[in-house]
Formats: structure tokens, C-alpha cells, sequence
């Protein structure tokens, strides 16, 4: 494996992978890499014959200063697990060469982000298609892969394709979970054990919810799920919206939940914050 650290040379290597013909797969990380990162790889490795894993800790889609500095890094074992996952590059840049000059572009995302993460995390949203455009732009990959834990994420980087006019192929990855549930999260290393051990009552609740769907409408839905994940221990949601599973308004509320909608949620566990999602 090449870990590349400058655009310079990302290009150069991109562009002989490219002069063999190889096609290119890229999957975007900011490290802290888990068994969830590992699948998106393993994806990209058995559809692409060039495969680049970016692994950088993007601050522009940090809206809260605290999470940008507590985000853990871990470049070592990152490199381990990519190289073994066989990645041909790890692009492991700076701050300073990915934005030598602070990125001012505003993106026009439109509804896709201006709800549920969108309205939580001011700028969030826009920084995350400031990085992944620019990583688009430079590696011009055939596919780039993304997990479905960030569901919202993903609808709103094919808004980004569109606008940039790139062209290639967004592959969604389904969430990967613990065995007890809990969706996998570079953030659930900040839990201590007592909240370790009360995290995956948030999939065991989305998974309830799927029975109580069945006679139940889109509100009294949403209803059940706030209210059951609250009343356990420290668990506090923050929203929690059944939505079009592609453009992610939300669902009627007088409906009853069904194929074609997602329910995402954002739950504050011990101080840290996580989310998931279930399709209905
Ligand atoms: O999902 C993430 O880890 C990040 O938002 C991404 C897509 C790598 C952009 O920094």
C-alpha cells in the first residue's frame, strides 16, 4: 500500500492506475477506521481495480469545536487495517494541503440538507461536499462508497454529483452493526461502559418500531420511538423523523410508515452523539 500525503502526488498515482486502465474505486473516511469502514473497502475491492481510501478529519463540517478536537485519530492502526484489506493508496493528507486557502464555496444542497442533520448541524452539511467534491475532483474515481449510517449524508453528496455534474457512481453500503447492535461509529470509542452498554437499546427500539408501524401512523410512530428510547437510562433523543427515503422530507404524518421511508435518529448517550436509522 502507498500512503500518499500530498494532491500532487494522489494525482500522479491516480492518473497510472488510470493509463492501465484500471477502474477506480474511492471511499472517503476521516479514519478511526472500524469493521464498517473495513466492508466499504472490501466493496470497493471486489468492484474496482484501483482502490484509494481517504483518510482525513475534514474541520469544515465540524460545527461544534469540541467534536472536531475530541474526533479520534488513530493513522496507525488505520494503515494496518487498510493495508490488509488490500487498499492501493491511503491518502492521508494535512489540513493545510487540502485547504492551503479556507474553502468559501457554498453549495446549493436545496432540501435534502436542510432537515433533521441539516437543521441540527449548521454548515455540517456543506463542509461535507466541500471535501468530498474536491476528493471527487482530484481522484476522479468509477464509484465512491458510502455507508448508510449516514443515511442523509448520502442523499445529499448525489445532490452535490448533480450540481458538480460529476460523473460516477455513489454506491451505498448497508450499516454495519455490533453483535449486540449498535451501529458501528468512530464515535462509539468515546462511550464509557455503563453507555456502552446502553447504546444498542436505540436499534432495539428502531426495530420495535417496525411492529408498531404496522397499525400505527407515521406520527404515533415517531412518537413511540422518542418516548421509548428516552425513558431508558441516559439515553436522550434529539429527533426522531420518519422521511422519503430519497429526498428526505418528511413523511405525511397521518400516513402509515412504509417502503420507500426511513426513520433516522440522533440519540445523546453519556454526551455522545449517535445516530441510525431503519427502513420501513
Ligand atoms: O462520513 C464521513 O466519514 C465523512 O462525512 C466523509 C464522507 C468522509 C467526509 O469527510
Amino acid at each position: 500500500m502507498n500512503v500518499i500525503r500530498t494532491v500532487k502526488e494522489l494525482r500522479q498515482a491516480v492518473a497510472d492506475a488510470k493509463a492501465k486502465g484500471l477502474t477506480v474505486g474511492l471511499v472517503p473516511t476521516m479514519g478511526a477506521l472500524h469493521a464498517g469502514h473495513v466492508s466499504l473497502i472490501d466493496r470497493a475491492r471486489r468492484e474496482c481495480e484501483f482502490v484509494v481510501v481517504s483518510d482525513f478529519v475534514n474541520p469544515t463540517q465540524f460545527n461544534n469545536k469540541e467534536d472536531l478536537v475530541t474526533y479520534p485519530r488513530t493513522e496507525a492502526a488505520d494503515c494496518e487495517k487498510m493495508e490488509a484489506a488490500g487498499v492501493d493508496v491511503a491518502f492521508i493528507p494535512t489540513v493545510e494541503e487540502i485547504y492551503p486557502e479556507p474553502d468559501t464555496r457554498v453549495f446549493d444542497l436545496g432540501p435534502v440538507a436542510e432537515v433533521m442533520e441539516g437543521a441540527m448541524r449548521p454548515g455540517h452539511f456543506n463542509g461535507v461536499a466541500q471535501i468530498v467534491s474536491k476528493l471527487f475532483a482530484i481522484v476522479e474515481p468509477d464509484k465512491a462508497y458510502f455507508g448508510e449510517k449516514d443515511f442523509q449524508q448520502i442523499a445529499v453528496i448525489r445532490r452535490m454529483v448533480e450540481l458538480e455534474g460529476f460523473n460516477l457512481e455513489i454506491v451505498d453500503c448497508p450499516i454495519m452493526r455490533e453483535s449486540d447492535g449498535l451501529a458501528m461509529s468512530s464515535r462509539n470509542v468515546r462511550l464509557d461502559a455503563e453507555h456502552r452498554a446502553l447504546a444498542p437499546e436505540i436499534h432495539k427500539v428502531l426495530e420495535k418500531s417496525l411492529a408498531y408501524a404496522a397499525d400505527h401512523t407515521v406520527s404515533e410512530t415517531e412518537r413511540f420511538v422518542v418516548e421509548t428510547i428516552n425513558s431508558t437510562g441516559d439515553l436522550e433523543t434529539e429527533y426522531y423523523q420518519i422521511v422519503d427515503a430519497l429526498t428526505m422530507q418528511p413523511a405525511d404524518p397521518s400516513a402509515q410508515p412504509g417502503k420507500g421511508m426511513v426513520g433516522c435518529v440522533t440519540v445523546y448517550c453519556g454526551g455522545v452523539r449517535l445516530i441510525d436509522n431503519i427502513k420501513y
